[in-house]
């Protein structure tokens, strides 16, 4: 896709890296809407990115959140050509001690809100029928392991991955879905999580560590500036730092060698293919 002129949707767009995807975005020549939970910071950011981008409330934990904005976007641009799918949160325990409301707040931020912008914005640019693209942000968490503390996280990433999989191929010809797969970028998603987190307890300590830890990460603004990229080329898997294939290539050989030690693959193991039985189905019945 030629950016060149076309209205991008930002949710989460206010800071980090859906900023850095603004400006990105911009430079190609786009237009782009800041929609955030933090309004405030969305419009100070939109004033300093100038006439192309303009900034609008969003929570996406609400359905009807979504439904607002796209009415107000559809409304002053006749259609959205990029929706990018950004706002996220991180919570940071181990599995065993993560309380429950605490997953639930994960789960429907990171993928029920990824889920509730594709649907509500999807499903008005699948009528629109010009070439539109769903870009969802993900992580390199939703590739393979990480770091310890990150297993709800992992848990939403990864499901990211595994619904986008399957929606691009649900979606018409003229609609492309990707999702962006980032390792560490210098972010304030530490801080911002805690506008929404329900066990607000983050301590002095955890933040002073976070903040080093997240000082050491990519700038924002070349995160943006390879995700532009990849959302050009229309890739399904952006990928951001380039180490992050060995992660994903332990899982890969992991998978691979229990495989071959339990399933490997003989003459007639196609047998229950879904895909091939399906199509089977489908022939019988004419
Ligand atoms: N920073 C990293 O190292 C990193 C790595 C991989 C993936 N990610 C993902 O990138 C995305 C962007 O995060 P970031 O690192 O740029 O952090 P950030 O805190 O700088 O940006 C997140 C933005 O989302 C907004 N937001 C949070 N909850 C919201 C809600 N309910 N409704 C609307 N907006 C909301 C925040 O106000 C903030 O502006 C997230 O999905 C995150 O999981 C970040």
């Amino acid at each position: 896709m030629d950016i060149d002129d076309k209205i991008c949707v930002i949710t989460g767009g206010a800071s980090g890296i859906g900023l850095g995807l603004a400006k990105a975005l911009i430079g190609r020549g786009g237009h782009v809407v800041l929609a955030d939970i933090n309004v405030t910071r969305a419009h100070d950011a939109a004033a300093d990115l100038g006439p192309r981008a303009s900034a609008a409330a969003l929570d996406v934990r609400y359905l009807e959140s979504f439904e607002t904005l796209a009415d107000h976007v559809f409304a002053t641009f006749g259609r959205v050509d990029v929706m990018i799918n950004n706002a996220g949160v991180s919570g940071g325990r181990g599995v065993l001690d993560t309380p429950e409301e605490e997953i639930d707040w994960v789960i429907d931020v990171n993928l029920k809100g990824v889920w509730r912008g594709t649907s509500v914005f999807g499903k008005r640019m699948r009528d629109q029928t010009t070439p539109s693209i769903i870009c969802n942000v993900a992580s390199e968490n939703a590739l393979g392991f990480i770091n310890q503390g990150l297993g709800i996280y992992a848990g939403s990433k990864h499901g990211v991955l595994g619904m986008c999989d399957v929606l691009r191929h649900e979606l018409p010809p003229h609609m492309r879905v990707c999702v962006a797969c980032p390792g560490l970028v210098n972010s304030d998603l530490t801080r911002s999580s805690a506008q929404t987190a329900p066990n607000p307890r983050i301590s002095d300590k955890y933040l002073a560590v976070a903040d080093r830890m997240f000082a050491l990460g990519m700038a924002p603004e070349e995160a943006g500036e390879m995700i532009a990229k990849g959302i050009e080329r229309e890739d399904f898997i952006i990928p951001v730092h380039p180490h992050v294939v060995n992660i994903a290539a332990t899982r890969w050989q992991e998978i691979a060698d229990s495989f071959a030690t339990h399933a490997p693959m003989q003459v007639d193991s196609d047998k229950y293919d879904v895909m091939k039985l399906l199509s089977r189905l489908a022939l019988e019945d004419g």
